[in-house]
């Protein structure tokens, strides 16, 4: 890690807590040619090349055998998760980024992959300008690129059993189609719930409007800021093999964020409390720490 704004150790438990695995099982498949239905009762209308599917075995070694049956998509709220740095300095928000961001896609259950599969930036070369608005790194101690290579030694390797995820560009192109299709920002607006520095929301009705979209088993998380209030930072999204919403198998359930890895420099999210309203702050570029003041 080449941090140069940041001490290694800070940037590295930020990275660490972006990172973190929280995962179960999963699934699947794809070509470049993805489509996605993910509504929780289309699976059927899904995966054409599922047939494909092959495990790792075939492909590298068996210690990459998928272990997992679920996946975790996880998006971030671009303005509230600099609230949930301790130092922040440390945070920055891109002009071009207006939107949810992609936080990772997790294998579920998996604590930790491997570094036997490097990624350079050739592989995600046609996929880089997309990359930089919908998966930016938010914090100013580590490169875009960095932030990805993280999330592919974390996360892709593991997922990489799968055919549809058998290299970094497969990754990250499946990741960019997800964030297209969860169009949380869109189909928070049609409800009403859109960023605010006044307005207070609760967990059932912004849960009722991703349920649909999400499923049953989504997660909404915050951040407590430095007034201890409640605010939205991230959603994360179960997904099975297949890609549909939803996966019900059973299995290691520790889903938190900071699941393998240690304490951070700042606090994790937490689900937002079903008891307190929580704030969905707007995007501040100038002051991304403190969007409403
Ligand atoms: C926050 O980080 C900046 C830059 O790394 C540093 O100069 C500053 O002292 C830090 N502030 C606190 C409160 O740790
Ligand atoms: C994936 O999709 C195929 C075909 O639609 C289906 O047969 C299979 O059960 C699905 N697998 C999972 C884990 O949902
Ligand atoms: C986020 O993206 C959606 C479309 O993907 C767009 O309709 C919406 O206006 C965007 N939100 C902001 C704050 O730019
Ligand atoms: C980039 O995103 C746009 C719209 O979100 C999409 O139309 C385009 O195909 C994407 N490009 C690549 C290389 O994925």
């Amino acid at each position: 890690m080449q941090s140069d704004d940041v001490t290694a150790a800070q940037s590295k438990a930020a990275a660490d807590r972006e990172m973190s695995c929280s995962v179960l099982p999963m699934l699947v498949i794809l070509s470049p040619a993805l489509f996605f239905l993910l509504m929780p009762d289309a699976s059927v209308a899904l995966w054409e090349d599922y047939k494909h599917v092959r495990h790792s075995s075939e492909l590298y070694d068996n210690k990459h055998e998928c272990t997992w049956k679920c996946l975790v998509f996880v998006l971030q709220w671009p303005g509230g998760f600099c609230l949930s740095l301790y130092n922040e300095t440390h945070c920055k928000i891109p002009p071009d980024v207006n939107n949810w961001t992609i936080h990772g896609l997790w294998p579920l259950g998996v604590q930790s992959c491997c570094s036997c599969w490097p990624m350079f930036h050739s592989d995600v070369q046609e996929l880089k300008e997309n990359l930089t608005e919908y998966w930016p790194s938010l914090l100013t101690s580590r490169s875009p690129f960095q932030f990805w290579k993280e999330e592919w030694k974390k996360h892709g390797v593991c997922a990489a059993c799968v055919e549809g995820f058998n290299s970094p560009l497969k990754y990250f192109q499946i990741c960019l189609k997800l964030r297209q299709h969860f169009d949380i920002y869109t189909w928070l607006e049609a409800a009403g719930i859109t960023p605010s520095c006044q307005q207070l929301y609760k967990v059932v009705e912004v849960s009722s409007v991703l349920a649909p979209h999400l499923g049953d088993k989504h997660e909404i998380q915050c951040v407590t800021d430095h007034k201890g209030r409640e605010v939205l930072f991230q959603v994360k999204a179960r997904l099975t093999q297949n890609l549909t919403v939803g996966c019900n198998h059973h299995g290691n359930t520790n889903t938190g964020p900071a699941a393998g890895s240690g304490p951070g420099p700042h606090p994790t999210g937490h689900p937002c409390p079903s008891d307190v309203p929580f704030y969905f702050f707007p995007i501040n570029h100038q002051q991304p720490w403190r969007p409403c003041s």
